[in-house]
Parts: C-alpha cells; sequence; structure tokens
C-alpha cells in the first residue's frame, strides 16, 4: 500500500513541537510493517542543506488560484523512509520557524504557502500527477495540510482517500474570504459544510470536513473534543463525523529517547543499572547553576509556554514550591509574557529556579534524565509526548487527567500500576497538592523505586499505533 505522509515539520530538521516528533519517527514504524510511505515536507534551508543531492523528480503546476509551479525533489532519509521535498524558495527559504518570521509574527501569505503544500499533497494522490508513484491514502496532519482534503473531495478526477489527523485544535488556520479565490477553491467550498467558518476560511475545518476518516493522537481528546467545552467551536463538526473519529495514541521514537544509549547525557542508565540518573542529577544542577542537592527533588519542564500548556498555574505555585523544598529547571519559548515571569522566577530563585527561555534539543534529553519528577500541567493535551520520554528515563510524569496524559499516566495511588501523579481541576491548588504528594514519595525510596520501574517497563513504541494506522488505511 502505498501512503503519502504530508506534514509541514519534520524531526530531527525542523521542528516546533510533537508533530514534528510524528512525522519523523511514525513513517519509518509503517515502513517497517510493509508500506511504502513517503514524506511530503516544505524544503526548508534546513533540509536542501542535509541533502544537497536531492533529485528533481517533478514540477507540478496549473495548480490553480495564485498559486506558483514548485519543484518536487526526492531525498531519501537516514531511516530509509523518501522525503518529497517541496522546493520554492521564495515560500520556503527564510529564517525564523515555519510559521513566523523573525519577529514572532505569522508570515501574511502562511495561506498560500500552506496551501501550496496541501495542493500538490492533493495533485499527488490525483490522475494530474507525473509521478509513477500514485499513493492510495493522502495522510494530512493538522492545518497546514488539511486543505489537501478538500482539494482531493473538489478535484474532478479524484483518485486518493484521504485521512486527517488532528494534533492540536486550537490551531485553526484561519484565512479571509480572498483567499478562497487565490487558493484556487471553488465558490461551493464557501458553506458551513465546507470550508467556511464564522466569516473566515479554515484549512482545519476544511481537513475535518473533507477528509474521507479522522483520526487524532489519543482515545481521551477523541471523547474530549467532542464536547462543546472542548471542542473549540468544532464539536459539533466532529460529532456529526463521530463515526469516522478514531484516537490512535502516539508512540515516541525510542532510539533516540533511550536513556541507555542517549548520548546528550552525562551518563547513560536504564531500569536494570539505574545508577547513572543521579549523575546526570548532579551535573544538570552544576549546568544549571542549582545548588548541587542531593536531598532536595528537582522538578523539570521542557515546553512550549502558552495557555495550553498550564505553566502560568506552575507560576502561581512556584514560591510555595521552593519552601517545601524543592528545586525546578525550566525549558521552553513562548508567549512574551509567559517567557518574562518565568525569567523573573528564574531570577528571583536563584539556585532553587533554572529557567532557560530558548529550544534546546541537548538540554531536553538532559532534563528529562536529570529530573525527579516531570512536571506537566496542560488544560488540555491531545498526546503528549514529554510524559512518554519522562516514563521511559525513570522520572515519574506529574500532569493533569486531559487528553493523552489521561491515557499514558497512572496515579501513585495505583500500587501495581503507577507510574506517575495525576490531579483533576485545572487549578493552582489542586497542582499544589499533586506537587506535595510527589515530593513525599519522593522521599519514600521503595515506594519511588516502584513508580519509576512501572514507567520505564511501558511500551512506548511505535509498534502498536502503526498498527492500528495500517487497519484505518485498509478500511479507507
Ligand atoms: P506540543 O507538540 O504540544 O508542543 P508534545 O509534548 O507533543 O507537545 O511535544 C513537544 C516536543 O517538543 C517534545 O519533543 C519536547 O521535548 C519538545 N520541546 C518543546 N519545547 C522545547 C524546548 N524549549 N527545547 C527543546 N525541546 C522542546
Ligand atoms: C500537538 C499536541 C501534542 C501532541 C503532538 C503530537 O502538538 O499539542 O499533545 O503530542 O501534537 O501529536
Amino acid at each position: 500500500m502505498k501512503v503519502l505522509y504530508a506534514t509541514s515539520e519534520l524531526a530531527p530538521w525542523v521542528k516546533t513541537g510533537g508533530l514534528a516528533e510524528v512525522a519523523g519517527s511514525l513513517p519509518a514504524a509503517l515502513r517497517a510493517l510493509g508500506l511504502d510511505v513517503r514524506v511530503l515536507v516544505p524544503a526548508y534551508p534546513e533540509l536542501l542543506q542535509s541533502f544537497p543531492d536531492a533529485e528533481e523528480i517533478a514540477r507540478p503546476g496549473g495548480l490553480g488560484g495564485l498559486l506558483p509551479t514548485p519543484t518536487l525533489k526526492q531525498a531519501l532519509a537516514p531511516d530509509g523512509t523518501p522525503l518529497l521535498l517541496l522546493d520554492y524558495p521564495h515560500y520556503f527559504d527564510r529564517p525564523g520557524n515555519p510559521y513566523l518570521g523573525p519577529e514572532g509574527r505569522d508570515w501574511l501569505d502562511n495561506h498560500l504557502r500552506f496551501g501550496l503544500l496541501s495542493r500538490v499533497a492533493a495533485w499527488l494522490g490525483s490522475e494530474a500527477s507525473t509521478l509513477a508513484w500514485q499513493p492510495a491514502i493522502v495522510h494530512c496532519n493538522d492545518w497546514q495540510t488539511g486543505l489537501a482534503a478538500s482539494y482531493l473531495r473538489y478535484l474532478p478526477r479524484q483518485r486518493a482517500k484521504s485521512l486527517f489527523t488532528l494534533h492540536n485544535l486550537a490551531f485553526q488556520g484561519l484565512f479571509d474570504h480572498a483567499s478562497l479565490f487565490e487558493l484556487g477553491l471553488p465558490d461551493e467550498a464557501w458553506r458551513i459544510e465546507g470550508v467556511e467558518y464564522y466569516g473566515y476560511l479554515s484549512f482545519l475545518k476544511a481537513g475535518l470536513q473533507h477528509a474521507d476518516a479522522i483520526s487524532t493522537v489519543s482515545p481521551t481528546y477523541a471523547m474530549e473534543i467532542q464536547t462543546d467545552a472542548e471542542g473549540m467551536g468544532m464539536a459539533g463538526l466532529l460529532r456529526r463525523r463521530a463515526a469516522d473519529l478514531s484516537g490512535i495514541l502516539n508512540g515516541i521514537d525510542t532510539t533516540i529517547w533511550n536513556p541507555a544509549t542517549d548520548h546528550h547525557l552525562y551518563r547513560t542508565y536504564s531500569a536494570r543499572r539505574p545508577d547513572g540518573k543521579a549523575t546526570n542529577k548532579a551535573e544538570l544542577q552544576v549546568e544549571l547553576g542549582l545548588e548541587k542537592r542531593e536531598d532536595l527533588p528537582l522538578l523539570g519542564v521542557v515546553s512550549r509556554l502558552t495557555e495550553q500548556k498550564g505553566l502560568d498555574l506552575l507560576l502561581e505555585v512556584a514560591p510555595q514550591l521552593f519552601k517545601l523544598p524543592a528545586q525546578l529547571a525550566v525549558l521552553g519559548t513562548g508567549s512574551h509574557e509567559l517567557e518574562m515571569a518565568w525569567a523573573k522566577m528564574g531570577r528571583t530563585h536563584r539556585g532553587q529556579c533554572a529557567v532557560t527561555l530558548g529550544f534546546d534539543e541537548a538540554l531536553a534529553h538532559r532534563i528529562e534524565a536529570g529530573a525527579d519528577v516531570f512536571v506537566m500541567p496542560s488544560r488540555f493535551e491531545p498526546c503528549g509526548l514529554n510524559q512518554l520520554y519522562s516514563l521511559r528515563y525513570g522520572t515519574p510524569p506529574l500532569v493533569r487527567a486531559t487528553g493523552g496524559l489521561a491515557d499514558t499516566v497512572i496515579d501513585a495511588t495505583d500500587e501495581k500500576r503507577g507510574n506517575g501523579f495525576v490531579f483533576g481541576p485545572a487549578t493552582a491548588d489542586a497542582l499544589l497538592q499533586a506537587l506535595q504528594r510527589a515530593i513525599t514519595a519522593w522521599h519514600d525510596p521503595k515506594l519511588w523505586r516502584r513508580l519509576q520501574k512501572h514507567g520505564m517497563a511501558r511500551d512506548s513504541s511505535w509498534a502498536e499505533a502503526a498498527r492500528q494506522y495500517v487497519e484505518l488505511y485498509q478500511r479507507l
């Protein structure tokens, strides 16, 4: 079975969050099951530099609207996955991240940039394609490729079926009415049953509306988004499509995220030889300018600093946390306000609180390994990957019971299976109580080792999820 996996980010080259990690590891897991999966991704500078010999294989033209004619180049990722690089330098050869310019504002032509990505995904899945390789399935991800499902729907001669995977309902890809024409979509698409969303064109809604099937990245999130409280304006549509909607829990790249081989760590370790974890804690304390204290629990955070992640709640209780006492290491980037507030917290509580503003892959690994507890008080969390890394690194996660966090973390009160700490209400009080519970537990070595053992034994590989995706493709 041939599958085109369309994505706007791809680890390890271009990453702003979990989507990049998934796109960078799920295709290889599907290929291991015998599928012919190829990944379509914009040819950002990082990719062109890594694959200078990428070979031109097509020039998709006549795409409609104001869409230009790009070049498609093919390269082979180190894991054996063929990459189709969508090269159009005027759109993709830019500084900053895929969505924002250096000043942190959305690029003004994002509808055209990701419209082109979507349109080329549909082109590859249609008879217009000049490639011999014809996918049976176009697998789109999030709003950036959501429009591919609409293009396929409105093409006169449709070929491929489409699957739309929702990684986050909060990013809806909203653009004004004029973009309908610029993107070459037919007037009939401008309807409530089409891509129109409260006077805007929504790429996300397009995917949800027109894909042959929809999946999201955890079973609990699949339920939550069908409720008005958590459906972010799409609940009605999602309820209508409930029969076509499933939740498949993400896996992780278990070769990159493996404490036994991780070259970012000060010392590797494993469930059978856990000693190295203490070295990682001590060295991390030194690296971050924290007091070198074995006798204090060190809490870790690696996160986008946004409303979603609930780190404003942690900010509120941090001063009380330091009195318990405990240390805190935060790594993140995001909203200006949260960045400033966390930087200030780091300055006020120097020695106990280390705040690093930035995106730092290596430090993320060292925090996973060096922290005692990993904190994720998310307001909502479609899946969440960091709690999966934490479990594997013997760093029990403390999470709010939502989305994929609820599906993967089991509270310590469950003696047989407990692997972390779970709290309910999204309030500072509830978070503080959970933190107190975790710190008390940390002072009980026997209980702590049990939690770590349960977490480290969890199978977070892609095997099960890949099997479920294959089933879904086959149904389509
Ligand atoms: P989301 O995609 O919502 O941001 P996930 O938990 O699915 O959340 O994935 C986030 C990914 O991005 C993880 O791999 C995490 O380690 C990484 N990450 C987030 N912020 C940073 C940062 N500041 N530095 C390094 N890695 C980060
Ligand atoms: C999104 C979600 C996150 C999920 C990731 C990968 O960014 O916020 O919870 O893990 O996508 O699916």
